[in-house]
């Protein structure tokens, strides 16, 4: 784990934009297509109004969201609607995989999500954040699901219910995360570092970050 901290959010900010670019630019130098994977939650949104302004192959990359709240993909609470809002809405023409689908329950969505993240991994860069409980994704302690979803053998998408999160989820799993060429941690406030102190020294059933920790770079500011 590379832990590197900057001087302030708008430092974070441009550092972890950088390296997604970076990261995406050299994979598509290599191959057809790159894939994406972005986060919900609050952090991450001026990275991806940075990402916006990024001269790149956007047409070439695939973005999937590292999890999704089970609700309406026009829902204020969808991790779709807000890449959707935040990139794609303002003109960077990526190919978002939605892994909601409104026909469906989450364990059946998840099954046919799956099938659609399978067509488009490896990642080639996956942004993630972090909980004060230490969840990633959807990834959530002590959540129904959780064993599945860190499982050596688990599908690329499960469902996740977690009574610390408002709704039903779907998570990219384990295999899947670990399995990014580039992997990226962005966490904002003392206490979140005090939660990924803690996470180092503890199984990732307690704290599910933990599994990805080793190859993963972490960008902080306070
Ligand atoms: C989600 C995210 C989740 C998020 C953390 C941190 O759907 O909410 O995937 O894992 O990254 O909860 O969220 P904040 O950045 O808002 O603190």
């Amino acid at each position: 784990m590379r832990i590197i901290e900057h001087p302030d959010r708008e430092a974070l900010t441009l550092a972890v934009a950088h390296d997604i670019v970076t990261c995406l630019g050299m994979a598509l130098r290599v191959q057809d297509r790159a894939t994406l994977s972005l986060p919900g939650g609050s952090t991450p949104v001026p990275v991806f109004k940075a990402l916006s302004a990024a001269p790149l192959d956007w047409d070439r990359v695939t973005i999937i969201p590292g999890d999704e709240r089970w609700v309406p993909s026009d829902h204020p609470r969808s991790n779709a609607r807000l890449i959707r809002r935040h990139l794609l809405d303002e003109g960077v023409p990526a190919t978002l995989v939605d892994l909601y689908d409104p026909a469906l329950d989450p364990e059946a969505g998840a099954a046919a999500a799956s099938a659609l993240v399978a067509g488009v991994l490896p990642l080639s860069v996956v942004l993630l954040g972090m909980g004060e409980d230490m969840h990633t994704a959807s990834l959530f302690p002590g959540a129904q699901g959780l064993a599945a979803a860190l499982a050596p053998d688990a599908p690329p998408v499960l469902p996740i219910r977690s009574e610390t999160a408002d709704e039903p989820r779907v998570t990219l799993t384990l295999p899947v995360l670990k399995g990014a060429t580039e992997a990226f941690l962005m966490i904002a406030g003392p206490e979140k570092r005090a939660a990924l102190d803690r996470a180092v020294g503890l199984p990732p059933e307690q704290a599910p970050i933990a599994a990805l920790l080793k190859d993963m770079t972490v960008h902080y500011a306070e």
